[in-house]
């Protein structure tokens, strides 16, 4: 099937910059494949460029296309103290000669120093961000509020900040890049019976799931949990995939049977690592010479061995994991990964 560039005519009205610099590969995993009676694939959005890569490019195109409208010069967001987001964003902001403001939350007890100090940590400090921090770590409207008080000050010295928020209330449009994200798979023309991916903030999976449906293709797009509880992440998915509608003005038509969420590789919680989480970090790593990182991909890839052992995956299905990147954390999680 040939697709035309439908979801780019539709996101078009708004404003984005090009930092993807490649269509990302689709690879075979053969060994794994294999060994699991299943065609797996693996979407390399690791490889997506900037600043170490992941799925947060394609939803920065949208952000710093908003930044680079309002001509601000500096950029504040807020995350866990090893997020992806966060160093993804002060590298764009480097790019386009913004400052940077990272807010860095206390999500994950009990870590090690190389947790505060290496990894997306190092990174952020090459880039020259400056760092903020915030108690906290379930608090989504505490942290953007922190983030807006730091804006409100800075506009009194004469700058003009641009905010990335967390909470689900602001406009979802980093999702805008997983339906492009979604454009571009279908249109690398290979046949798949689903997709699974990491579903945190919930922006990849909803911006794949409204890409597909408004694509009209219809297959599964299972979203693993590396934040919340399935409940907590359906009810998220289904708000995100309300406001893209809102957003675009089309309907996504989705229906609970397109928000499929599995929690069973999200315990002990959130940037903690089980021996699950570390054994599929392992296998694939030593199965395929590809790494994932410990707090997302590694357990979207476990996430999936469970719904092959489930049967949610059957014998001889083509499926497509997202490779969302991350990698930096591996090094701010060495002690947890080498004494776990
Ligand atoms: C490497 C990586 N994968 C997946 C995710 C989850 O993506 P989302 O927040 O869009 O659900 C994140 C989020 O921080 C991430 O850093």
């Amino acid at each position: 099937m040939t697709i035309e560039n439908k979801i780019s005519k539709i996101l078009s009205p708004f404003p984005r910059v090009q930092l993807m610099t490649q269509v990302t590969p689709i690879e075979r995993l053969r060994s794994i494949s294999k060994l699991l009676n299943i065609n797996l694939l693996i979407k390399r959005d690791d490889m997506s460029g900037l600043g170490f890569g992941g799925n947060k490019i394609r939803q920065l195109e949208f952000y710093m296309g908003e930044a680079v409208r309002n001509k601000a010069d500096t950029i504040l967001i807020t995350g866990a103290v090893q997020s992806n987001f966060v160093r993804a964003t002060a590298a764009v902001a480097a790019k386009y000669g913004m400052k940077s403001i990272i807010q860095l939350e206390e999500r994950v007890p009990d870590m090690p120093d190389k947790y505060y100090e290496s990894g997306n940590i190092l990174l952020s400090k090459i880039l020259e961000a400056e760092f903020m921090s915030y108690p906290e770590g379930e608090d989504e409207i505490g942290a953007d509020r922190a983030l807006h008080d730091k804006a409100s000050e800075l506009r009194k010295r004469g700058r003009n900040p641009y905010i990335i928020n967390l909470g689900i209330s602001h406009p979802p449009i980093g999702a805008f890049g997983y339906m492009l994200c979604a454009e571009e798979i279908f249109k690398q023309n290979i046949e798949l019976d689903m997709i699974v991916v990491a579903s945190g903030s919930g922006l990849t999976h909803a911006g794949l799931i409204a890409g597909a449906r408004l694509l009209k293709y219809d297959i599964p797009i299972h979203g693993i949990c590396v934040r919340r509880n399935q409940t907590l992440q359906e009810d998220r998915i289904a708000t995100v995939l309300d406001k893209i509608e809102d957003l675009i003005s089309k309907k996504i038509n989705h229906t609970s049977d397109d928000i499929n969420v599995w929690d069973a590789a999200l315990s002990p919680g959130y940037g903690q690592i089980s021996e699950k989480t570390l054994d599929a970090l392992n296998l694939m790593a030593r199965k395929e010479g590809v790494f994932l990182d410990p707090v997302y991909t590694a357990k979207t890839f476990s996430g999936l061995l469970d719904l092959v052992d489930q049967g949610i995956i059957r014998k001889n299905q083509t499926v497509l994991m997202m490779h969302t990147g991350g990698l930096p954390a591996i090094f701010g999680y060495e002690q947890k990964i080498l004494h776990q």
